[in-house]
């Protein structure tokens, strides 16, 4: 959310939706930014990894943010994975967590 809020600019939209299913919850985060292009799509979740840009917003960050979001939903079991939003535009990002079903 840190992200949408901080790569898209005013005038924007972001959504936040949550899909709970039996097995898993699915959250996802759509906002209407610039993007990512489609080979920095895995990179970006790597430490220090950020798209190469003019965009001051895009200078302010350490890069570490989407690296920690990794771990920590990879040590719950889940996943975190980015896509585009609908008809292109933006970036939509989703996670997983299994529920604790015992
Ligand atoms: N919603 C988004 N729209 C466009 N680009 C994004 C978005 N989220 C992340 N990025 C790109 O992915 C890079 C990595 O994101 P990440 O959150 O890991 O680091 P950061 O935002 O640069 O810094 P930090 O989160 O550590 O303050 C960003 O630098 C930016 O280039
Ligand atoms: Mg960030």
């Amino acid at each position: 959310m840190d992200n949408a809020i901080k790569y898209t600019p005013q005038g924007g939209d972001i959504c936040v939706a949550a899909v709970l299913g039996t097995s898993q919850v699915q959250v996802s985060m759509t906002d209407t930014g610039p993007g990512i292009p489609e080979p920095e799509r895995q990179r970006i979740f790597e430490r220090f990894a950020q798209v190469q840009s003019d965009s001051a917003a895009r200078r302010r960050g350490f890069g570490l943010g989407l690296a920690f979001c990794k771990l920590a939903i990879e040590a719950h079991g889940g996943v975190i994975w980015v896509e585009p939003g609908p008809g292109g535009v933006g970036s939509r990002f989703t996670f997983t967590l299994p529920l604790n079903t015992a």
